[in-house]
């Protein structure tokens, strides 16, 4: 178990984060179509080894994660993604869940499947090379949502699939999102944000999931994209700093989604995090605000193959100056 610890304090090590590369292969595809290039399994193994190669990456990211296709795919030089990833330092992640479906008796509010057969997936891939995992919980704030049973039934999902994780020897990462979608207050997230990790922290505990091997990857304290409420980065970062007061210090990190931010936003409300005191490392498990202009700048095509590496790389360098306390906003205006 201190070796579980190790690598999950090594995921959020000092001016780390994490890199999610895990969209289900509908996500990807239709991501791919977004961006003029063919959805294809190929483009799909391409386009995360072109993210996973990128040079010094391991500069600033501590682990990738992956869903299973790109986990049983090869890069070029003919290594499977975790081989290339453990080659340059850097630990492969693998997304576990099986995606959302209608809860049963809470209209409109979903629950997070695949614990069926878990225990054995966890040991393939753990075989395969993972050493961590990421299961997301889906809660959406509405008339009356989310509801105490889709709350209760979605944490008790997250701390069975962590205890899981931790007897398999992959550490998990726990993620509860709080949609940024509706028109909700900065006010209303945060009283909903702070409600859902509790719920999640009691049942982490229920389940005698290792604090110190786990990391936490919540959702930032926005208001909704529709509410026209605009919240500047000190707002958020006192919003989010309160909704996780309910957390224990021996977390190993936390290690923040982007939910659909854009990067620069993102990048500047996790810088002012840092001001305040907390009891954990706070960083980014970024997937869209780390990759979105990686694929634009990639779309599908080989000479532009090192330009998405540079778009990537360049949003990695802001991150880690964001959670190293050097960002300023001027950053943004370097060119990649
Ligand atoms: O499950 C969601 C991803 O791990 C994070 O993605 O940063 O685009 O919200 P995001």
């Amino acid at each position: 178990m201190t070796n579980l610890a190790e690598h999950a304090a090594a995921l959020v090590a000092p001016g780390k984060g994490i890199l999610a590369a895990d969209e289900s292969i509908g996500t990807m595809s239709a991501r791919l179509t977004a961006a003029g290039v063919e959805a294809s399994e190929e483009n799909r193994r391409a386009y995360r080894e072109m993210l996973v190669t990128t040079p010094d990456l391991a500069a600033g990211i501590g682990g990738v994660i992956l869903c299973e296709e790109t986990l049983k795919q090869r890069v070029s030089g003919g290594a499977t993604f975790p081989e290339a990833l453990a080659e340059r330092g850097i630990g492969a992640g693998i997304k576990v869940d099986a995606g959302t479906r209608p809860l049963a008796g809470a209209p409109g509010e979903t629950i997070t499947e695949g614990l069926d057969g878990l225990g054995p997936r966890l040991a393939e891939y753990a075989g395969l090379g993972a050493t961590f995992a990421k299961w997301r919980a889906v809660l959406r704030i509405g008339p009356g949502t989310p509801s105490p049973i889709a709350v209760r039934a979605n944490a008790q999902a997250l701390a069975r699939y962590a205890s899981a994780c931790q007897e398999a020897g992959l550490v998990p990462i726990v993620e509860p999102e709080v949609l940024i979608d509706g028109e909700h207050s900065l006010a209303l997230c945060q009283s909903v944000t702070t409600l859902v990790l509790l719920a999640v922290m009691t049942e982490l505990e229920e389940y005698g999931v290792r604090a110190d091997a786990a990391v936490l990857k919540p959702n930032m304290v926005t208001p909704g994209k529709d509410s026209g409420e605009r919240a500047e980065p000190d707002q958020v970062a006192g919003a989010t700093l309160a909704a996780l007061g309910a957390l224990p210090d021996a977390l190993a990190g936390v290690a923040f989604l982007s939910g659909g931010q854009p990067p620069e936003q993102a990048t500047a409300n996790l810088a002012a995090m840092q001001a305040l005191p907390h009891a954990w490392p706070l960083t980014f498990s970024f997937g869209r605000a780390l990759v979105d202009p990686a694929l634009r700048a990639w779309h599908g095509d080989p000479a532009c193959w090192s330009d998405g590496q540079r778009a990537l790389a360049r949003r990695v360098a802001l991150n880690v100056a964001a959670v190293s306390g050097d960002y300023q906003p001027e950053l943004e205006l370097s060119p990649a």
